[in-house]
């Protein structure tokens, strides 16, 4: 029998029909791979507001509260100006919203750089006022003792390597990753120091096919794949691309839907009908009982 959800307007919750289920913890999501195997690949997308995460948390493992919020919600020309406060509020919402998946939120740039001990106390108020099970840092080895020192603390971290966005002006743009030996040696030393580091999944973005593949061979926690393999442990797109709602589709982003022109189409008609008086109707109009 499939879930259904009844959502409670007042305080956003989604009520599962008929049985409560038990959000996915993040041990149970690093035991889904085994010796080296995931027999069924997690399903991640980002979500930043309640009621999206309403939507998605029956059909996903893993909620990510990325920082792409900066761009897709706030209309922001990258993901430098992203504050932990939009990170705390979003990541609240999507944790009202959701009921089964694991809710993880990304630390802003500038909030975890510069010690171990900036991290930990930015990570914990992340964890704090939005209910997450984890947090989610960019950076391999320059990032290895930060999360050493987050997980002995009691806070999972969930490491990003590859494509890092937040290090856009240092890549100088959102290129794949990988394609000299040099830079495809430095992805594998990444990924190792932060595997060492104890960080309890793995997101690998924008590299070269072959080099997602070796990655998630030689590591043991789980590798989420964005723009890297199929191979990868799981997948995750950021829920914007691939329901259609921008014109400019990324290479490696598969288009689901086509929300942009549903909503154009929709709100045309709304336009037409308040123009012409077509709307409201004797049905959307209160009158006083008989
Ligand atoms: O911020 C984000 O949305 C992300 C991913 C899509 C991996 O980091």
């Amino acid at each position: 029998m499939s879930t259904t959800f009844t959502i409670d307007t007042s305080t956003s919750r989604a009520h599962p029909t008929p049985a409560p289920m038990k959000r996915l913890t993040v041990p149970a999501l690093r035991q889904r791979k085994i010796n080296g195997q995931t027999a069924e690949p997690i399903v991640m997308l980002t979500a930043y507001t309640a009621r999206m995460a309403q939507l998605l948390d029956p059909h996903c493992d893993v909620l990510l509260v990325g920082d792409s919020l900066g761009q897709v919600i706030y209309g922001l020309p990258s993901t430098i100006p992203v504050t932990l406060d939009m990170m705390c509020n979003h990541g609240a919402a999507v944790v009202r919203g959701s009921y089964h998946s694991l809710v993880i939120v990304d630390m802003p740039f500038g909030s975890y750089e510069a010690s171990p001990a900036q991290a930990f106390e930015n990570a914990a108020r992340i964890l704090r006022e939005s209910g997450a099970a984890g947090v989610k840092l960019e950076g391999g080895e320059a990032m290895a003792e930060t999360i050493e020192f987050l997980s002995a603390r009691g806070i999972p971290v969930c490491a990003h390597v590859g494509l890092t966005p937040q290090a856009v002006n240092a890549l100088g743009g959102y290129g794949a990753r990988g394609r000299s030996q040099a830079e495809a040696e430095k992805i594998l030393r990444d990924a190792k120091a932060v595997e060492q580091a104890g960080c309890f999944m793995l997101v690998i973005e924008g590299v070269m096919e072959d080099i997602a593949n070796e990655v998630t061979a030689s590591t043991s926690c789980p590798t989420i794949g964005i723009g890297a393999s199929a191979n990868c442990d799981g997948q995750v797109l950021v829920i914007d691309d691939m329901l259609g709602m921008f014109e400019r589709v990324p290479r490696f982003v598969k288009r689901y839907g086509n929300a942009a022109d549903t909503i154009s189409t929709a709100v045309a008609q709304y336009a037409a009908d308040v123009r012409s008086r077509a709307f409201p109707t004797t049905d959307q109009v209160y009158r006083p009982k008989k």
